[in-house]
């Protein structure tokens, strides 16, 4: 008997350590120790033995047993181990790979891609791109833009105040329409406009650079939205002149809006500039003749055979007694500066009738573009 469970033993022995699957394991495991195996029956048999024998069957049956018993856990563990390997190895997921079906790329939304076009076109006139600060004072965003004290855009029905820390936790009624301690000293920029003068106090002269950004106004309907996009300009230098200025926006016309095209400046007010224009580029439609070949009037136009698209003009020497450094000498430097609506270039450009088409992510919308 003895034999007889050395025998089935080494047979388990070999058969586990040749086994190559969990599964196969499992079959051993039910062969050599299940309920209906030899060893376990022979265990179960010791009580019927001669009583001299039972001491030494029923160890050596045990130690089979237990050895068996061992021997497969073991083996279980590092096959187990091994198939977790291939199956994360095979389900690896290259998520580079396109989708199933594919899906078709995304694309810049038509104001990223006017605001680039913008940028590159300044910036291949020699101006570098700055960035400034959306939450602005009022002392950059009015006061040192040569507005007065009594400026309607100052308004708080024009402009976004941000409510002061201390008003804020003060008073469930704070809210914005509450006669409170109105209008405070920080406000969300109406304009990009203010970082004419950071700029300034950044860098000495000569100085030419373009701003785009977000700017925020209390406006909301087809033509107007509470937030839009700008990009000032600003250049001084010595002997600018507005000849500067126009030829700067011409090139800046043409290269968006097709090389035939003509500007033309009207007289206009800004408090930060002197003299101040308001500045038309010949219609691209209808090429500034304000009908159609058909006759018709001119849509885009309206007729009028020119389109407005920002405003402009020469720094207003006042300006640089703003900047808080005396680097700029309005006897020794002169510059030109403008503004331009991102939105206004993009909606005359493509044809965009409401301005909150561009906000309102509907993908009928955006598809169109780029
Ligand atoms: N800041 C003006 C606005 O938001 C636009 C503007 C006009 C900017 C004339 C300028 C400028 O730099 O010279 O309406």
């Amino acid at each position: 008997m003895i034999e007889r469970i050395d025998e089935l033993r080494s047979e388990a022995e070999a058969a586990i350590a040749a086994a190559d699957s969990t599964a196969a394991l499992e079959e051993l495991r039910v062969r050599y120790l299940g309920r209906k195996a030899e060893l376990p029956n022979l265990l179960r048999g010791v009580a019927q033995l001669p009583p001299e024998q039972r001491g030494q069957v029923g160890r050596a049956a045990n130690q089979a047993r237990q050895a068996l018993e061992g021997l497969i856990e073991t083996r279980t563990d590092e096959l187990e181990a091994s198939e977790l390997d291939t199956r994360l190895a095979q389900d690896r997921i290259d998520l580079t790979l396109p989708g199933e079906p594919p899906q078709p790329i995304g694309r810049l939304h038509l104001l990223t891609a006017t605001w680039r076009e913008l940028e590159d076109v300044f910036v291949g006139l020699g101006f570098t791109v700055v960035e400034g600060p959306e939450v602005e004072t009022v002392h950059y965003n009015f006061d040192a833009l040569n507005h007065s004290a009594t400026h309607p855009a100052r308004d708080r029905t024009d402009t976004f105040y941000i409510r002061p820390p201390e008003a804020s936790g003060r008073s469930q009624d704070a809210g914005l329409d509450a006669p409170r301690s109105y209008p405070s000293d920080v406000v969300l920029r109406t304009h990009t406009s203010p970082m004419q003068i950071r700029a300034m106090e950044a860098h000495p002269p000569p100085l030419y650079v373009v701003i785009p950004g977000r700017t925020y106004r209390r406006d909301n309907d087809a033509t107007h939205t509470p937030m839009f996009h700008q990009v000032e300009g600003l250049a001084v230098d010595e002997d600018i002149t507005l000849a500067d200025l126009k030829g700067t926006l011409l090139a800046f016309a043409r290269a968006v809006f097709g090389a035939e095209r003509d500007v033309r400046l009207r007289p206009h007010f800004f408090p930060f500039t002197e003299p101040s224009v308001e500045v038309d580029v010949s219609c691209f439609q209808c090429n500034g003749t304000g009908y159609l070949k058909d006759g018709s009037r001119c849509n885009i136009c309206k007729g009028e055979g020119w389109l407005e698209i920002l405003g402009a003009g020469e720094v207003d020497p006042n300006v640089y007694s703003y900047v808080d450094d005396d680097r700029y000498d309005p006897e020794k430097v002169q510059g030109f500066a403008w503004g331009l609506g991102i939105e206004r270039v993009a909606m005359l450009k493509h044809g965009v009738t409401d301005l909150r088409l561009f906000y309102d992510n509907d993908l009928r919308f955006l598809e169109q573009f780029g």
